[in-house]
């Protein structure tokens, strides 16, 4: 790429041009929510992507996220920055192994978290996000078990909060994985008139100090809310742009890792995205997403269905 080059001024003329919808999620760095047509959680969006009248849709975020925009828009050119863009969740929950989870619990409802493969959105009966899992999670006929794949954390909250019966498949995230609990209590006593939200992928030991537990969203709708002037932040950091744009007054802190600061939540997935290769991709069509038709179908199903349920 010519270093001299506008990148935002030549995504934009690019955006235009071949009538694209830029999606980012919140984990994104700053400058890529910044030139974003839409910025939001998973579930919101899955739903722009499912609705857009654009050409193409730029996912600005990680592999299955773009996969889930083209089970729902199979006719839209979707592509991402960046091929390798992966997750440790979706990593952890092979289709095979997953299958035979399933097949060893023939009478469990499969409840599957939207971070994973379509393979395994396939053998799954619901999906849902982890700002709709709750709601969800309630409609689903009392005497059926559940197995919750693949997060064992926002599992077990899901458990603690529905008192539902589960069996959860035991991965997890890199980032929520790797806050220290004794650092955030030294890190409150630092600061005691600060709130803690947190991620409920977030083990238990650190969702026990939260004031609030949510979505990427609906912990930046709860910190714009509230009356509070400073918050510990327990997810990836970069949602931190949100918030400092939309409440300037505001102070907000990383949660720290264990040795104290914050590089724990920077995910490694999110940050291969650049503005070079978001304008790269835009003017190649490439890296596109591409969905077996049989395997689409078979994963739509249970999108679908999770669209249905959490409207
Ligand atoms: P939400 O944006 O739905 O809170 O999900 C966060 C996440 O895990 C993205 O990979």
């Amino acid at each position: 790429i010519d270093p001299t080059l506008d990148l935002v001024a030549e995504i934009d003329r690019l955006r235009k041009e071949r009538n694209a919808v830029i999606l980012a999620h919140y984990y994104q760095e700053g400058e890529i929510q910044d030139l974003a047509d839409f910025v939001g959680d998973s579930l919101d969006l899955s739903r722009k992507a499912a609705a857009t009248d654009a050409d193409m849709i730029v996912f600005c975020g990680v592999r299955f996220m773009g996969e889930v925009a083209k089970i729902l828009s199979p006719s839209k050119l979707v592509v991402i920055p960046d091929s390798e863009a992966g997750c440790s969740l979706e990593e952890s929950c092979r289709p095979e192994p997953f299958r035979a989870f399933r097949e060893k619990h023939p009478d469990h409802i499969a409840v599957t978290y939207i971070n994973c493969s379509a393979e395994v959105k396939a053998l799954s009966d619901v999906i849902v996000t982890s700002s709709n899992a709750e709601a969800i999670i309630s409609q689903l006929p009392a005497d059926r078990p559940i197995l919750f794949a693949p997060d064992r954390h926002l599992g077990a909250y899901m458990q603690k909060k529905t008192g539902r019966d589960m069996t959860l498949w035991p991965g997890s995230c890199i980032i929520h994985e790797q806050f220290s609990e004794k650092e955030l209590v030294k890190l409150k006593v630092r600061h005691p008139k600060a709130l803690v939200a947190a991620h409920p992928e977030c083990p238990d030991s650190i969702l026990n100090h939260a004031d609030h537990v949510g979505s990427t969203r609906n912990i930046l709708d709860f910190v714009l809310a509230s009356s509070a002037k400073e918050f510990i932040i327990a997810t990836e950091q970069h949602i931190i742009h949100q918030m400092s744009k939309a409440a300037p007054d505001k102070t907000f802190i990383p949660a720290p890792g264990a040795d104290g600061g914050c590089s724990c939540s920077n995910c490694p997935f999110m940050a291969r995205n650049t503005l070079e290769k978001i304008y790269l991709c835009l003017k190649n069509d490439a890296p596109a997403i591409t969905v077996p038709e049989d395997l689409r179908v078979a994963a739509l199903k249970p999108l679908e269905r999770m669209l249905e349920m959490s409207k």
